[in-house]
């Protein structure tokens, strides 16, 4: 079975060989490769220069037995579209010049031409599409509408978004209208991704999971909706990673998704119950990798387990429960690339 075919055939439902695999962040500082294209050029251009995107994606699969690819970018591009001035700094993460602090704050949002100012990314996907030549599935990408509001909100990372978070229950006119906003201008960034050629677009709620259910519910859903109802019914596919969500469980079936990454907290089995229909992918600890290959191998083993008892393994892809961190030695990642691939 061809890498495509096997991707495609998960997320259809048909029947697998075995899951087919990829890694969040499989194109990242780990790979030796990566680093010396980030020596020559900041994080910005990279993104911004098509052949080079298209060089440190390719770069994994070259090297280890993965089936899909994902376009080189970043959930950022898309405050950085509506003007928020994002800036990468060295170790401490990135910035956010503009912060949303109030109504005036979104409404000096630059909206209008947007979509337009991320052709880039598109551009990226077709430079990306053709280099694989129909051997690999092809992720897109986004934020979802809250991970994007918090850092638009925050101006940076943080631990637990507090500003955001309060924000949504002081003004929660203005984060509703925030959120509609960026799940707009979200929704036709991924629709150009996929006429570009992603089989499928995974949006990032990476900062969900700071979230109970109620308020989740409330504001988070329906901003997925406006962006997943209209990808979905022109046909394409759409995944939602909702990172430390185990306790969204109950709400996320209301996102209207094909399929869910789960974290790695998440219980298989427990997701699987729940969504017996959808594609589910996960979940592996990415602490197991910096433990070294042998933890590694023995946790997909029974993990693999775990996905065949539905269906044989079809719906489900083999991923971690996040990325994998920058200290991971590209040894471990090819052990646990080749275990899976051994399970065929
Ligand atoms: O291979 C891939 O998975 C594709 C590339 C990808 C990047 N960012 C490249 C990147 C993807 C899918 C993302 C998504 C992303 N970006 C998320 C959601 C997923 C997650 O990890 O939870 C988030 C929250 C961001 C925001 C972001 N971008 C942060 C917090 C940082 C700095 C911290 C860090 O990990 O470096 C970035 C920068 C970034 N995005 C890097 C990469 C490879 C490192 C930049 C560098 O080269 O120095």
């Amino acid at each position: 079975m061809n890498s495509r075919a096997r991707f495609l055939a998960a997320l259809n439902g048909a029947h697998v060989d075995r899951p087919p695999v990829w890694l969040m962040r499989q194109a990242g500082r780990y790979l030796p490769d990566y680093r010396a294209v980030r020596k020559q050029v900041s994080f910005w251009e990279l993104c911004h220069a098509p052949e080079l995107t298209t060089r440190v994606a390719l770069e994994p699969l070259a090297r280890f037995k993965l089936d899909a690819a994902i376009v080189f970018s970043d959930i950022l591009v898309v405050p950085q579209a509506l003007g928020l001035g994002v800036t990468f700094g060295t170790g401490e993460g990135p910035v956010i010049e503009r912060r949303l602090t109030s109504a005036s704050d979104l409404a000096a949002w630059q909206v209008r031409g947007a979509a337009e100012r991320l052709g880039f990314v598109s551009q990226a996907v077709t430079h990306l599409k053709r280099a694989l030549e129909g051997h690999y599935g092809l992720f897109g990408f986004a934020g979802a509408p809250f991970t994007l509001l918090a850092y638009c909100v925050e101006g940076g990372g943080s631990d637990d978004f507090l500003r955001a978070r309060t924000l949504l229950h002081r003004e929660p006119a203005l984060a509703e209208k925030a959120l509609a906003t960026l799940a707009d201008v979200t929704a036709e960034y991924l629709a150009a991704q996929c006429e570009a050629g992603a089989d499928v677009v995974q949006l990032f709620d990476t900062w969900g999971g700071l979230l109970d259910a109620q308020t989740y519910a409330r504001f988070c859903l329906p901003a997925i909706r406006r962006i997943t109802t209209p990808l979905r019914k022109r046909g394409h596919r759409v995944m939602l990673f909702a990172r430390g969500g185990q306790h969204l469980l109950p709400v996320l079936g209301e996102a209207d998704v094909d399929g869910f990454s789960l974290d790695w907290r998440m219980d298989w089995r427990a997701a699987r119950q729940r969504f017996p229909g959808h594609v589910l992918q996960g979940n592996l600890d990415p602490a197991l990798l910096l433990a070294g290959a042998e933890p590694t191998r023995a946790a997909a083993t029974q993990l693999l387990a775990q996905m065949r008892e539905a269906e044989g393994g079809t719906r489900c892809i083999f991923n971690l429960g996040h990325g994998i961190h920058k200290d991971t030695s590209p040894e471990v990642v090819a052990a646990l690339c080749d275990e899976v691939a051994a399970h065929g």
